[in-house]
């Protein structure tokens, strides 16, 4: 596969589990408890597409005041209010509701953003808010599956992030979204010798080549950063590893 078919994420080590990064036009779930790194890992794919890869940005949230987004990103370096200004990010807060019905128009604000703006890179924080919308998981999937067709439909590269701390990503995943999306990759909190440390695992992508170790990784002032991997340990992704003897 060719570089050019490949949308970096923008974390060197996660591109390197993943053989290069996304393949372009392609959706990723990124699945993980509260503060293990999913918003920070969002705002970093988008930051390096608009200033990296002339690529640019949509981040759609249904939990984040776009002040205080703003506020989290300059801790790490990242500008978001002068990638706005430059017209190579838009930050929406909205709700799950008007999002999809926005899809759905051509003349709706978010779709005209995605148009005029030549948006790239999707960011959804987090698809979780789509369960407010039913009870029932047909429902869900259905709302999952437009979202992803809208995806799909523009080419767009999206990371859905998924707020979920069930050791079983599949049972926690009520709309099957791991099912239908190219890539899943996991963060996790793993409890090694009394310290809590984050890992990270790619878990499945559609037609190439991916990383099967699951790696250590930090939240650092200027983004995430993959470590080594944990190879003396089994049942990590269970979050309580157990060494191997
Ligand atoms: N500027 C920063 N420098 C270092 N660590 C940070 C910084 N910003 C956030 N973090 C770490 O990242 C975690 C939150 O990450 P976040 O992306 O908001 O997680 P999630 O979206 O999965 O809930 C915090 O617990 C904090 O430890
Ligand atoms: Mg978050």
């Amino acid at each position: 596969m060719t570089k050019s078919e490949r949308t970096p994420i923008g974390v060197a080590g996660l591109d390197q589990m993943l053989d290069g990064g996304l393949i372009s036009g392609s959706i990723a779930m990124v699945q993980g408890a509260p503060g293990t790194g999913k918003t920070t890992l969002g705002m970093q794919f988008l930051y390096y597409g608009a200033t990296q890869e002339n690529e640019p940005g949509l981040l759609v949230t249904f939990e984040h005041f776009p002040h205080t987004l703003y506020r989290d990103a300059l801790a790490h370096g990242w500008n978001l209010r002068e990638l706005e200004q430059e017209g190579k990010l838009r930050v929406v807060f909205t709700s799950p509701q008007v999002f999809l019905t926005s899809l759905q128009s051509p003349i709706s604000p978010i779709s005209s953003a995605i148009r005029d703006m030549g948006v790239r890179r999707v960011v959804v924080d987090s698809v979780t808010h789509f369960q407010s919308l039913t009870r029932n998981p047909v429902e869900l999937r259905a709302y999952y599956n437009h979202l992803i067709n809208a995806l799909r439909r523009e080419g767009i590269t999206a990371l859905l992030l998924s707020e979920d701390s069930s050791p079983d990503f599949v049972r926690g995943d009520r709309g099957r979204l791991a099912f239908v999306v190219d890539t899943v990759i996991l963060l996790r909190y793993v409890e090694i010798d009394s310290v809590m440390q984050r890992a990270v695992a790619v878990l499945k992508t559609r037609g190439s080549n991916h990383d099967p170790f699951i790696r250590r990784f930090e939240v650092r002032p200027g983004g995430l950063v993959i470590y080594e991997a944990f190879t003396d340990r089994q049942g990590l992704l269970s979050g309580m590893p157990r060494r191997v003897r």
